[in-house]
């Protein structure tokens, strides 16, 4: 059985660049062999991640990140069964928060996936890759 868990965090210390690359080189590699897919977006201090997969790897995978001393306040907001993955084309799609133009009309700021219910930060996600600016490459 397919699931999709979405959970919001806060960065321990600065996300610099040399963190975000090591944190995706791991995702992507570990999760393309194991058939998880998502998306990390991540600026402002927070995380704010996907994960789709079978539910027990999903669950293992997300126990591990969630002890992940690189973010804290680890907070679990959506989680359903799925019949269709959401982000096929990525095994671990990345989203700059800081990066985004501000023409795209995403106002961040105003936006706290802390207390937004998990359908709205869903829907914030999927908006967040249609601006295609700050994102990966999929998968080929
Ligand atoms: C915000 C964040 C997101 C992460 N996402 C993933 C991920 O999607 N897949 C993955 O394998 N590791 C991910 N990691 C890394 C894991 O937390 C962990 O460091 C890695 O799986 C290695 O675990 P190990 O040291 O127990 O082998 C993430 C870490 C952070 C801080």
């Amino acid at each position: 059985m397919l699931i999709r868990v979405i959970y919001v965090s806060t960065a321990v210390g600065p996300q610099t660049s040399t963190m975000t690359h090591s944190i995706l080189k791991k995702a992507q590699a570990w999760n393309k062999a194991n058939n998880i897919t998502g998306v990390l977006c991540q600026g402002q201090g927070v995380f704010l991640q996907a994960l789709e997969g079978e539910r027990g790897v999903v669950t293992k995978l997300y126990s591990r990140i969630y002890a992940d001393q690189r973010h804290t306040n680890v907070v679990l907001i959506h989680c359903e069964s799925i019949a269709e993955r959401r982000f096929e084309k990525w095994s671990m799609a990345h989203v700059s928060l800081s990066d985004i133009d501000p023409k795209t009309k995403i106002v961040w700021p105003e936006f706290d996936p802390y207390s937004a219910s998990g359908l709205l930060v869903m829907a914030r996600i999927d908006e967040l890759l249609a601006t295609g600016t700050t994102i990966q490459s999929p998968d080929s």
